[in-house]
């Protein structure tokens, strides 16, 4: 079976570009599931109640989030609900809202059946703020994920490349892939691993790719650094390009046969 994950989706241009291609896509690259990283739809800051649903409408099976997960309370309720397929970071305090694992099924077009995939959510404890590191917790909840399908996919939100690269290794040959997301910058590493897990240390980002720092509109940014000025954060919009990576696997095994990433623009 062939998914693919979609890498930080920047701002309403980076959503509108979601919902556009990722219908397109999924016929023309013959994608039976499609993993969001929705942590930025909300003009950079989380996401909106409005954008989940419009991007789960729209061909996009599971939303993982990261840092910015609680940025805009709305999405709380949502983030509640077992029956919708949203993640933020497992290892976030237990009292937090919503729950760092999803499991959806999914029809495997290759082999005509149906397939439970399980999407987990964690996050990087270098440079961010984070309670609990994911190494502490992360034998548990695969095992735990383990238990209910072989086929399991990763979103390790990390600021540090070491971490993530880390997390791939120690994950491998367990899981089906480990990608890095937050950086906003896609990484030129994509493979599989050793024991077949597909790893890339960062997706990229799904948003304005010009006149843009990361997706922040680049005036704004550089004002920030020439003249230590502080400014609320806009978005760019232009130059808006998909990023992320495309893993094909054996539903039967959960192991990755190939890995790539992909970089495709707004009108494509
Ligand atoms: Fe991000
Ligand atoms: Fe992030």
């Amino acid at each position: 079976m062939r998914i693919l994950l979609v890498g930080d989706v920047f701002g309403e241009s980076g959503r509108r570009c979601v919902e556009t291609l990722v219908p397109r896509l999924r016929e023309r690259l013959s994608l039976d599931a499609v993993i969001v990283n929705g942590e930025n739809a909300a003009r950079g800051l989380g996401i909106f109640e409005k954008q989940a649903k419009g991007m789960l409408a729209h061909g996009v099976d599971v939303i993982t989030l990261g840092n910015h997960a609680f940025r805009q309370n709305e999405i709380f309720q949502m983030l509640d609900d077992p029956k919708v397929p949203i993640v933020r970071p497992a290892n976030m305090p237990k009292r937090s809202p919503g729950h760092g694992i999803a499991y959806v099924e999914v029809e495997d077009r290759s082999t005509g059946t149906t397939v439970e995939i399980g999407v987990l959510n964690i996050m990087g404890s270098v440079y961010l703020d984070v309670g609990i590191a994911p190494f502490e917790v992360v034998d548990d909840l695969i095992a735990q994920m383990q238990a209910r399908t072989k086929v399991i996919l990763v979103d390790m939100h990390a600021e540090a490349t070491s971490e993530k690269v880390a997390m791939g290794i120690h994950l491998d040959g367990r899981v089906s892939a480990v990608v890095g997301t937050h950086t906003h910058v896609q990484t030129s590493d994509a493979r599989v691993l050793a024991g077949g897990t597909a790893y890339v240390t960062d997706l990229g980002m799904t948003g304005p790719h010009e006149n843009s720092v990361l997706g922040v509109r680049s005036d704004i940014i550089l004002r920030r650094f020439l003249k230590g000025v502080g400014e609320r954060f806009v978005p760019s919009t232009e130059g808006v390009q998909l990023e992320g990576a495309i893993v094909e696997l054996d539903s039967a095994t959960g192991r990755a046969t190939s890995m790539e990433t992909i970089r495709i623009p707004a009108e494509d």
